[in-house]
């Protein structure tokens, strides 16, 4: 059992204290933001991530979880990890104020022979920058990246494909990865930069895997075939492998876009031009624009005046994260093309952009529809009965642009159902 501190209690810094404490360790979580220091103390999580309320309630309990919104409660951790924002700047490069000020802050605080552990997604060779910030020689700078998804983010914590550690003492690296007690888990053990750059390499590949995906999925459609067996019968071949080959509006969330821009600052600034992923994003651009073209191709090639009953507004489903959601990217093109467009999302209530009529059921967001557009896959769709909502809309036309809906169901309650990748 070790004394740990997390600073920031975000989306990462909230999941990596929860489950070290549940681990068995003792976890302090940081933040500057008060309220949210006050809502987690309570036993409320504030993320929407399955199973999130439960953990912090049970550990808090068990008084081996406590958060707090003065940084002095770090100093007697032996390992303390940096989970702030690396935000995007304007050049697409990653933001490392939060880190440096908080590298900074701990330096003059933590415990003599203490270990920093930076978490956060920071571009490659930022450890230099933190271990300078921090000015102690006494403590080890350990880079350990999260893989977590939104919406299975504890899951995810607890069955990692491996943990990543770098560090110039591979001692020190080791005895981080040793708090995830996760000895059937393979573990890398290597340097700070190459850490590092595991996560942006990794994130930035299945973008690109996803861009391809959905070039294949417009393919398909193009030339007759079928885009689930053509993707599955890819997926059987071990090296592409069977996940992360759903064909859907793009890719986005909070990471993605963010990570690929940075990865590709990152190269820029080595003289390295990394041109796929300056394809995969427009690449993402023309998903976007191929699923408003097929809404326009289903209304007689117009979207002015027309209606579109709009199902998830989230990046994916299983989230409340609307950060870079492509169904916003394709929603903003529909109203850009004439169209209204009337949405309905099971945890988004509200949002800013007053162009977008929230509706408040599935039912007020079907009605005079001229079309409906999957966006999210959101379970709660699956379930809905056509037959309940054929008489409020004003043509029987569904794009399901995740292909997830029950293609027969809707057929056979008289619709006209659009998939994406196949005719
Ligand atoms: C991602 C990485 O998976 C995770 O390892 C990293 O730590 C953070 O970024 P996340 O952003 O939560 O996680 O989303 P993810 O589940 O990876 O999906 C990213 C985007 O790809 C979403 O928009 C999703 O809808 C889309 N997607 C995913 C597809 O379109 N098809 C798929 O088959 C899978």
């Amino acid at each position: 059992m070790a004394n740990i501190g997390v600073i920031g209690t975000g989306y990462v810094g909230l999941t990596t204290a929860v489950c070290f404490a549940e681990l068995g360790h003792s976890v302090v979580g940081f933040d500057i933001d008060k309220a949210k220091i006050n809502t987690l103390s309570s036993g409320k999580s504030t993320i929407h991530e399955t199973g999130m309320s439960e953990l912090i309630s049970k550990n808090l309990a068990n008084k081996n979880l406590s958060f707090g919104n003065d940084i002095k409660i770090i100093q007697e951790c032996d390992f303390i990890f940096l989970c702030v924002p690396t935000p995007q700047d304007a050049d697409g490069s990653a933001d490392l104020s939060y880190v440096i000020k908080a590298a900074r802050d701990l330096g003059q605080l933590l415990k003599k022979n203490s270990t920093l552990v930076t978490k956060s997604t920071v571009p490659v060779n930022a450890w230099e920058d933190v271990v300078a910030a921090l000015n102690r020689n006494d403590v080890a700078v350990v880079s350990n990246p999260e893989f977590l998804r939104e919406g299975s983010a504890i899951e995810d914590f607890f069955n990692p494909d491996r943990i990543v550690v770098g560090c110039v003492d591979d001692s020190k690296a080791k005895l981080v990865s040793d708090l995830y007690k996760q000895t059937d888990v393979e573990t890398i053990i290597t340097d700070n930069s190459s850490a590092e750059l595991i996560k942006y390499a990794s994130n930035s590949f299945l973008a690109i895997k996803l861009s391809y995906v959905n070039e294949i999925a417009a393919l398909c459609e193009a030339v007759g075939a079928n885009a689930k067996d053509v993707l599955s019968g890819m997926g059987k071949d071990s090296r592409i492998g069977s996940r992360f080959l759903e064909p859907g509006p793009g890719w986005g969330g909070s990471c993605f876009p963010k990570d690929v821009r940075a990865l590709r600052v990152t190269a820029e600034d080595n003289a390295i031009n990394l041109s796929l992923l300056t394809a995969a994003l427009e690449s993402n651009e023309k998903t976007h624009r191929r699923i408003v073209d097929k809404v326009e191709k289903e209304l007689s090639n117009s979207l002015i005046g027309k209606i579109i009953s709009v199902w998830g507004l989230t990046f994916k489903a299983n989230t409340d994260d609307m950060r870079e959601s492509p169904a916003i990217a394709v929603i903003e093109r529909l109203i850009g093309r004439g169209a209204s467009v009337v949405a309905f999302d099971p945890v988004i209530k509200n949002i800013e952009n007053n162009k977008i009529k929230i509706a408040k059921t599935l039912e007020e967001c079907c009605e005079s529809a001229d079309a409906i557009l999957i966006l999210t896959e959101w379970n709660e769709f699956v379930k809905v009965n056509p037959e309940s909502i054929k008489n409020l809309v004003k043509n029987k036309i569904i794009i399901d642009a995740r292909n997830f809906l029950d293609k027969d169901l809707w057929i056979n309650s008289g619709f006209k159902f659009i998939g994406n990748g196949w005719q």
